[in-house]
């Protein structure tokens, strides 16, 4: 996103690390219900090592647990089986909290403990690539595992061992928006002219009416929000009970209404059971250059902390 963007955001954005810690406080235990066999254990996790506080190291022995034969990639994100350069390099770094050890996931022990249950994701293409990675992951303990994409999913795999549902619901605004175009005096429809309507107060189609499905649920957006997405020229337009708010919204003023709709109506809408997590940014896939104009993702390190400026992150305080 563009800078000047972002600076109007910045003091409202200490909401966020709120969010976050009060669904990260929600992890604290997930009980299985009471009847006795399909959902056996019960997962907890230890609130005392902060996981998100800590730095990436290099670990020359790291490998990456999947391969390129994972078939849950688009072909052209697949960096293992395109031969990327420095994919050694790229999949030695390793999150390290600062009070603790963070083992490599263990699918097997994963998929064990969320027997019976399913995670959804909602979002935008980065939480697309974490449940890509995700899901390969996963399947090396369970090489059954089916591409899923019922319930409006974008993308998704069951693991029949488990009876477990791993799948991502496309929705890069959270809130439903839709084109909307301008129609002239003689009553023609425009190709190129309108704007785009952003109802805040209503979630998008593909997750409305799925959150039911899901034992725990992680939402994302941010890089949408800027006129690179949406130009001047085609603007978002917000609609509040189906009515345009008045005077019109700047963009950034559009997403702090809808994450506060989107977060009122995950609260009381789906189950307290239900585990919530709230994904904060990761970089962008291109970089000088949108994807249409030669950008492009070379980048074998993590954005250092002055890098991240422009970015929706924890550590506004
Ligand atoms: C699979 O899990 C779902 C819950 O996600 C449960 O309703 C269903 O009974 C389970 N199926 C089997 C065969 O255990
Ligand atoms: C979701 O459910 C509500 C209430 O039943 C309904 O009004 C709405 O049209 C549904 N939305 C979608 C996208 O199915
Ligand atoms: C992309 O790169 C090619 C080859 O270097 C160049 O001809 C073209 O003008 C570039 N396009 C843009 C939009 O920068």
């Amino acid at each position: 996103m563009h800078r000047k963007l972002i600076r109007p955001l910045f003091p409202w954005l200490i909401l966020l690390p709120l969010l976050i810690l009060l669904l990260y406080s929600l992890t604290a235990s997930l009980r299985a219900p009471i009847s006795p066999s399909p959902r056996p254990k019960k997962i907890s996790a230890s609130l005392t090592c902060d996981l998100f506080k800590g730095q990436w190291n290099r670990d020359p022995n790291r490998r990456p647990i999947y391969d390129e034969t994972c078939p849950f990639h688009r072909n052209a994100w697949n960096c293992l089986r395109n031969q990327r350069d420095n994919m050694g390099s790229i999949n030695s770094w390793k999150w390290v909290p600062q009070t603790c050890d963070l083992p490599q996931i263990d699918p097997f022990r994963f998929l064990d403990l969320m027997r019976n249950r399913n995670i959804g994701f909602v979002g935008d293409s980065l939480n697309e690539n974490f449940v890509t990675s995700f899901l390969c992951s996963l399947r090396v303990a369970d090489l059954g595992a089916k591409k899923w994409k019922r319930k409006g999913a974008w993308k998704g795999a069951y693991f029949p061992n488990f009876n477990v549902t791993v799948a991502y619901h496309r929705a890069v605004l959270l809130a439903k928006y839709k084109w909307q175009p301008k129609y002239s005096a003689s009553g023609d429809q425009s190709q190129s002219e309108g704007v785009y309507r952003v109802d805040v107060d209503i979630p998008a189609d593909d997750w409305a009416n799925i959150t039911n499905f899901y034992d725990v649920l992680v939402f994302n957006t941010g890089h949408w929000w800027g006129y690179d997405k949406f130009p001047k020229e085609t603007p978002l337009v917000f609609y509040r009970a189906g009515r345009p708010i008045l005077p019109a919204l700047e963009m950034l003023d559009g997403l702090k209404l809808v994450l506060k709709h989107m977060v009122s109506h995950i609260q009381k809408e789906i189950p307290r059971k239900t585990i919530k997590f709230w994904r904060l940014q990761s970089p962008r896939h291109f970089y000088g250059g949108e994807w249409n104009q030669n950008g492009s993702c070379l980048f074998n390190e993590p954005l250092q902390e002055s890098q991240t400026f422009g970015l929706i992150q924890a550590t506004m305080g």
